[in-house]
Formats: structure tokens, sequence, C-alpha cells
């Protein structure tokens, strides 16, 4: 039997965002996975300063976790003590040249620079196929503000929230904490507008620890978000696969080893718990399903997401809270949206798969738009 011609797929990896260890992480557990009667794949690794590396440099920094003497980060690494610094000039111009040669792309890039829509741009550009959402989905999802504006239209529930620039809080800040606080209760939760992995929130119990916490924000990002928290409650995710007619899996729930899911949380304390399924009533799960879904449609998303909730319990009702949608979320052996996959009857190589033949699939889509332009044009 003639054996069919394997796909060749580039897995994107590391990048500018302060996510570059976790996708290190992500790339490696997805290239070990991979079927590779079906896939030959081509890692291509990203520095933290956005140089591209050939993917002999790539695979090597892989392999080893070391690339030129200087060790590059891994799962339990603080991003400050060790970083992924290789950098070639000759590399960057490599890139393009093999990046023509892949069948498709999966972009295992977490946070700004990669899961925003910048890198999904390049590739459209470059008339590539790619795991995920398209540009505006992604740049939705990244910015909180306006993901919550599409929320909102869409009806879906979610926590009062409240956007204010840098430059108002900077020139007016006795009417920015006013506002605040006459349209919210503590605690409030302060974020960066773009960011992820809790890089840069806060949790603000009264007025005194406001002001740092807007401080503390705007480094990050010249929008700042403000919202009211909700206590008390019971973290939980849903995952979503697919195109126009996307799955949704199981849900499951995320102790923090702290008062909340911060970045100690998330990367360092083992003591962070996944739980799945989540130990809440059927109906709400039902609930918490058709709302993901709903919102993975209203961004317009593709392939893949993880959508994360606020439950509060009051007496016998619960109430849901919509917290955000990743459109690249955590793809490591352990990370959520794979185990609620499994769980859900669908194992990780398999997953990565169904991921790449929707990659493709939306490329087709788009290959239509494509050859109706011109006639379009045509007849006016
Ligand atoms: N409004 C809120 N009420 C309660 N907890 C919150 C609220 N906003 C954020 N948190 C806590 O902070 C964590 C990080 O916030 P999130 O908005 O998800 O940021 P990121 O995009 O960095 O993951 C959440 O997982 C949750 O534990
Ligand atoms: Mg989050």
């Amino acid at each position: 039997m003639k054996q069919e011609k394997k796909l060749k797929v580039g897995i994107l990896f590391g990048g500018k965002s302060g996510e570059h260890e976790v996708s290190f992480c992500s790339a490696s557990s997805i290239i070990g996975a991979i079927n590779p009667e079906k896939y030959e794949v081509t890692p291509i690794g990203i520095s933290k300063e956005g140089y591209w590396l050939s993917p002999e440099k790539s695979r090597q920094a892989l392999l080893t976790g070391r690339v030129e003497g200087k060790e590059t980060v891994c799962w339990e690494s603080k991003t400050d003590k060790h970083q992924f610094i290789i950098v070639d000039h000759q590399d960057s111009n490599l890139s393009c040249s093999f990046l023509e040669k892949l069948d498709v792309i999966f972009p295992v890039l977490h946070g700004p620079y990669g899961e925003d829509g910048t890198i999904q741009g390049l590739l459209e550009l470059m008339n590539i196929p790619y795991v995920g959402s398209g540009v505006t989905a992604s740049s939705l999802a990244m910015d909180k503000e306006l993901m919550k504006k599409i929320f909102l239209q869409e009806g879906l529930p979610q926590t009062r929230w409240l956007m204010v620039k840098r430059k108002r809080w900077k020139n007016e800040p006795e009417s920015v904490l006013a506002e605040i606080e006459k349209k919210m209760h503590y605690p409030l939760f302060v974020k960066p507008t773009n960011l992820g992995s809790s890089v840069g929130v806060s949790k603000v119990k009264k007025r005194e620890g406001l002001a740092a916490a807007l401080d503390k924000a705007a480094l990050y990002d010249r929008k700042v978000l403000i919202e009211e928290g909700i206590e008390n409650i019971i973290e939980v995710e849903c995952s979503v696969l697919g195109n126009d007619e996307p799955e949704v899996s199981v849900i499951g729930e995320i102790k923090p080893a702290g008062e909340y899911y911060d970045y100690d949380a998330k990367y360092m304390d083992e003591n962070t718990q996944l739980i799945i399924p989540a130990g809440i009533p059927d109906k709400v799960v039902q609930q918490i399903q058709r709302i993901s879904k709903l919102a993975f449609l209203a961004i317009d998303a593709a392939g893949f997401a993880r959508v994360d909730f606020f439950v509060q319990k009051r007496k016998k009702s619960y109430w849901i809270y919509l917290n955000e949608i990743n459109t690249i979320p955590g793809f490591t052996r352990v990370s959520m949206y794979p185990k609620l996959w499994e769980k859900s009857g669908i194992g990780f190589s398999e997953l990565i798969d169904k991921l790449i033949q929707l990659g493709l699939e939306r490329y087709q889509d788009r290959l239509l738009n494509k050859k109706d332009y011109p006639s379009k044009l045509l007849q006016k």
C-alpha cells in the first residue's frame, strides 16, 4: 500500500510574552504526542526578544532546554532567573524560506504577540494554514475590555466592570477613584486589559490599596480594567473545540493554592488543584456549556478555546459569571484544556490531530472567499 505523504506541521513556540515558558512546555508536549506517521514536525522557536530560530536551533532548544549556554526557561523556573536569549540575526532571514515549505502551522504561543492576532496576521499574509482562531477573534479575546463588550452585546452574564485609560488615571486620579467607588463595591480586581497569567492583576479590599493597584496595572497597559470581585467563588473552565459548530467538554474546577488564581498559583504552587469534573450540579454544568459555546461564537473563535467562569453559590442557587475566553489555552499534558477533552473521550494525540484538521478546514473556507472576490468585483 502506498504511504500517504506526511503533512508538514510547524510548531511555533516561545514568543515575546510573559507566558514564554508555558509555551515552551506546551510545545514539547504537542511534539511528543503528535502522530509521527501522519505528521512531520518542524519546531520554530521565538526568543523573548522576538527573534525566530532555525528549525535546528529550535529542536536543540526543545531537546536540551539549553541554547548557547543560556538555560531556557521551563515549567518550574522563575522568569526573572532564566531567559531564552539566543539571538542569531541570520536565523530571521532563514525563517521565511522554511515557513513557506510548511503545510500548516500550530502557533503554541500564549499571551501578547502570539495569542493576540499578530502571528495570525503574519500567517494570513503568508497564506499559510494555521491552527486556532483568526486575527479578529484572537485580538478580541486578548483585549479584556473589547471581549466584555462583545459578551455584553450577546447578553452573557459578567461582573460589573469599568475601563480607565492610563492617561486619564495620571491626569485626574481623584475623579477616577470617585467613579470606581460610585459604580462598584469592594473587593475589586484591577488588571491590565491585554495580558494573561494574572500578570499585573491585584485584588483590592479597600480604598488604601486602589491607587497602587491602578499604578501597577498601568505599568503593563495603557488600558486598565477594574472589576467588581466575586467572593467565595468556584472557578470553573470549559474546553471548546470546532469551527462554526463547536463542541463543548465536561467542566473542570480550579482550586487555587492562594487567595485567588494568581501567577504563583498558576505556575509555581503545587497545591493548586484541577478537579474534573467540577463539583457543581448538572443544571449549572449545562448552563456553563451553553454559555461557553455562545462565548466562542460571539467572538467568532475557531479551532479551540478555553472559557473560564466564576460560579458563586448563594443559598440554594448558583450564579454564573463569565470571566474570559482564551484562544490558545495552556496545552501541556497536565493543562486543563486537554485534560477536559481526555475526560470527554478525546485523547491528547487525537486532539492535536483534530485541531490541525480544523485549521485546514478553516483555511479551505477562506479560500472560497478569495475565489469569489475578483469575480464579484468584475460584475460591478
Ligand atoms: N472579578 C473577579 N472576581 C473574583 N476573582 C477574580 C475576578 N477577576 C479575577 N479574579 C481572580 O484572578 C484570576 C486572574 O484573573 P483573569 O481575569 O482570569 O486574568 P488572566 O487573563 O491573567 O488569567 C482569576 O482566575 C481569579 O482567580
Ligand atoms: Mg484567567
